[in-house]
């Protein structure tokens, strides 16, 4: 005897819930989930200098409050336990279901001798971010490594640059701070050691950096960086907009140059990614460029930066 329609739904929307559930837990929609996980332990050593970069980076902030909402935490794999144990609370905000027990094995013991609680949500925190900043009107706010990934999961670049480039309004008046891609892409690790960057633990060059305004109807280097060889010369017509400049280490520079000297510095080489993220922070905001040698061959520049909360 056939189904009645009410009958079927029920079954049929916890079937796509589980799938839903199961296909987070394995990838997180190609951000994260157990893929992740294990690359990242895996190569757990091989990460420390990045990770100790992220922590010297974290611990140059004073927070104002005792409440993190920690978005796109994952495991924390490249977090900072010391970080976060100056908080008294932490919501970890993540689409993998399966974060919160690795979160709980990389730094559950160190938050249980900080007296931090935390908890964990799964939920879309791109979507619905005015909600969980309503829910949490006093916590600081970080995105960990997660808005350089939206490229990859929604696979729409205006999408992608729409909803970056909007964060900060959405955060306007809070103290927020992200660390997120810029650009990633292979590396030529043969000649890298006897180079300005050598991979090895405690030495890692990053550079102080602040992005200009954005220009539109320039070309570009970074948008030729998805289509070109990262060193070529930048002629791509269809290129909409780049920052005005970029300052490195102090040191103005056209944004040409700066990107140029972010590849060198890495000993870049072939394609390079461009993560659609220039637009995250406002211009001249203060931030660091950090290496992050995520295979021998392939390299990621992840910008971190915070951003004070204005009274009104
Ligand atoms: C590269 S991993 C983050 C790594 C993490 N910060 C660490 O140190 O282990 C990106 C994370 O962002 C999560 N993610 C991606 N898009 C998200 C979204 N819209 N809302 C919440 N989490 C998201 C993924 O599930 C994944 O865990």
């Amino acid at each position: 005897m056939p189904l009645k329609p009410q009958e079927v739904a029920p079954n049929n929307a916890l079937r796509r819930h589980m799938l839903a559930w199961l296909a987070d837990a394995m990838h997180a929609q190609e951000t994260g989930g157990l893929s992740w996980h294990w690359s990242a332990y895996r190569a757990r050593h091989a990460w420390a200098s990045s990770k100790e970069a992220i922590e010297q980076f974290l611990l140059t902030y004073k927070p104002q409050t005792h409440e993190l909402l920690l978005i796109g935490g994952s495991a924390g794999w490249m977090m900072s336990s010391k970080w976060l144990s100056q908080f008294k609370q932490i919501t970890i905000i993540d689409i993998d279901p399966l974060a919160r027990f690795f979160f709980q094995y990389v730094h559950g013991g160190a938050l249980k001798r900080s007296g931090t609680t935390w908890r964990f949500e799964r939920r879309d925190a791109l979507q619905e971010l005015p909600l969980l900043l309503k829910m949490h009107p006093n916590a600081l706010v970080f995105f960990d490594n997660v808005l350089g990934q939206q490229c990859i999961r929604l696979k729409d670049e205006a999408l992608v640059e729409r909803i970056l480039s909007r964060i900060k309004q959405t955060l306007n008046g809070r103290a927020w701070g992200s660390i997120h891609d810029v650009y990633s892409g292979p590396i030529d690790s043969e000649t890298l050691p006897t180079k300005v960057t050598p991979i090895t633990p405690n030495k890692i060059s990053s550079f102080t950096c602040q992005l200009g305004a954005m220009t539109h109807g320039m070309p570009l280097i970074h948008k030729g960086i998805d289509k070109q060889t990262a060193l070529g010369p930048d002629t791509d017509p269809e290129a909409d907009s780049q920052p005005q400049h970029m300052v490195l280490n102090g040191v103005k520079k056209s944004f040409e140059d700066g990107s140029q000297m972010l590849l060198q510095a890495v000993n870049a080489t072939g394609e390079w990614k461009d993560h659609l993220s220039v637009e995250v922070f406002a211009p001249n905001t203060p931030s660091v460029m950090i290496p992050w040698f995520f295979k021998p061959t392939y390299c990621h520049w992840l910008q971190a930066g915070f951003v004070q909360a204005q009274s009104h």
